[in-house]
């Protein structure tokens, strides 16, 4: 669904530079978000219950570019197997779609390195790590808006469906590539216990190393390894980082090319998935309440075809893939769910399936024309 209208909101849309907080926040909230982004800066030690398997030790060794809250080079490695038409396997009996590489000196004494991709597994993938600016506004936006855009029968003929994701308890997503989980606090848990190894009130299970029960004496720490509390600053930081701010024009022609690129950005379809703007609903914090933010995503999944297949989710095939956030493009370099894509026509030549319309106008565009859309999209 596009909403021509939706740009002329932007200019109201919450917006900072990267890393900064919501403007408007209490000094209360500003103090949660000061002592979550501490706690998100902090590099966990084993005796802190990093482990026994992760991937990193702080997560801003992975969300750390152009500021906390960012990106990194890490690629996370999933697996899963698809059962056609529609079945996911997880994988769980073997450890679970998240494959850890680093394993603590206590369980590499016992020989465990790291783990492996499960045998039965019949798709890899490795997402790179994603801007984590602006979703405590996506988190903010009700539920009713998300299923109001998509289409899953395309019944409006435009070629572009869209689906809710779902967890596995079939709950509404919104995070994650795949959709499938519906809240910021949620998230987080499953980060910190995947990426990090670190066990919470939300997800008090240490897990397995594929699959069989971690060796006696490899982690010594009691669970939970992370309190209620510490989860619930780690939220609030997340929730209360800003959108990015658009950049601005360099003058009067550049503003007239970048309203040109806005243009075709939405004749050509684009803006059918890249919703510009959403906006949240009723929000006990002010800063998030009533709030247009500029996301430039649907947060729904779309089937983008075979060339971006990646894993299959909860309730997504394995060519289902959430919609891209275009906000703070111009600060990523390496684009699509796999950073295979170094530039903007590289990343939507590879868009096919629901998308292939909006991939060959693009391709079609007069030079002018596209060159004048590039402009805007590195306004983003
Ligand atoms: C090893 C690298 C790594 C570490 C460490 C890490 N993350 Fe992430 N994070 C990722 C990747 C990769 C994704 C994308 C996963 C996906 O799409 O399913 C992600 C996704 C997220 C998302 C969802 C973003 C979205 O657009 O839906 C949140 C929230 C998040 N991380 C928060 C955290 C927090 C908080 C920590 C620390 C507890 C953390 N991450 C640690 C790599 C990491
Ligand atoms: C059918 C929905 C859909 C349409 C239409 C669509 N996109 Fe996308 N776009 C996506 C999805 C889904 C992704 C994520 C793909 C991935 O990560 O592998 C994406 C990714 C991108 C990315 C990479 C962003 C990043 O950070 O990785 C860019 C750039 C992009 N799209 C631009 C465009 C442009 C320009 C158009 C119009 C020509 C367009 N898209 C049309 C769904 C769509």
């Amino acid at each position: 669904m596009d909403d021509g209208a939706a740009d002329l909101r932007a200019a109201g849309a919450v917006a900072a530079a990267p890393g900064e907080p919501i403007p408007g926040l209490t000094p209360a909230q500003l103090a949660e978000f000061r002592a979550g982004a501490a706690l998100f800066n902090k590099v966990f030690s084993p005796a802190e219950g990093l482990g026994p398997l992760f991937n990193e030790n702080q997560c801003s060794a992975c969300h750390t570019d152009p500021a906390p809250g960012g990106t990194g080079e890490q690629r996370l490695r999933k697996a899963t197997r698809f059962l056609p038409p529609n079945r996911c396997d997880t994988l769980t009996a073997e450890g679970g779609e998240n494959v850890r590489t680093q394993a603590t000196p206590l369980l590499r004494a016992r020989g465990i390195r790291r783990e492996t991709v499960p045998a039965a597994a019949t798709e890899q993938a490795r997402f790179t790590v994603p801007f984590l600016f602006g979703l405590g506004l996506a988190e903010a936006v009700p539920e009713a808006e998300l299923a109001a855009r998509a289409d899953a029968a395309d019944r409006d003929h435009d070629g572009i469906s869209g689906r809710l994701g779902r967890d596995s308890d079939g709950r509404i997503g919104r995070f994650g590539r795949k959709a499938e989980t519906p809240g910021i606090a949620e998230f987080i848990a499953d980060a910190l216990h995947f990426e990090m190894g670190l066990t919470s009130p939300l997800r008090p299970d240490e897990g397995t190393v594929n699959g069989r029960p971690f060796p006696p004496g490899s982690d010594p720490t009691p669970e939970p390894e992370v309190s209620q509390r510490q989860l619930d600053l780690l939220a609030a930081y997340v929730r209360f980082l800003a959108p990015i701010r658009r950049a601005p024009a360099r003058d009067a022609e550049d503003s007239a090319t970048i309203a040109r690129g806005e243009r075709i950005f939405h004749e050509i379809g684009c803006a059918a998935c890249h919703t510009p703007v959403l906006r949240t609903g009723p929000s006990p914090v002010a800063a998030l309440d009533h709030k247009a933010v500029a996301l430039y995503s649907d947060l729904l999944l779309h089937d983008m075809g075979p060339a971006l297949r990646n894993v299959c989710g909860r309730a997504s095939t394995p060519t289902e893939i959430r919609t891209a956030i275009l906000m703070g493009l111009r600060y990523r370099r390496e684009l699509l769910h796999d950073g295979r894509a170094l530039g903007i026509p590289e990343a939507v030549a590879a868009h096919g399936g629901e998308a292939t319309r909006a991939r060959a106008a693009f391709q079609a565009l007069p030079l002018a024309q596209r060159l004048a859309l590039l402009r805007f999209l590195d306004t983003l």
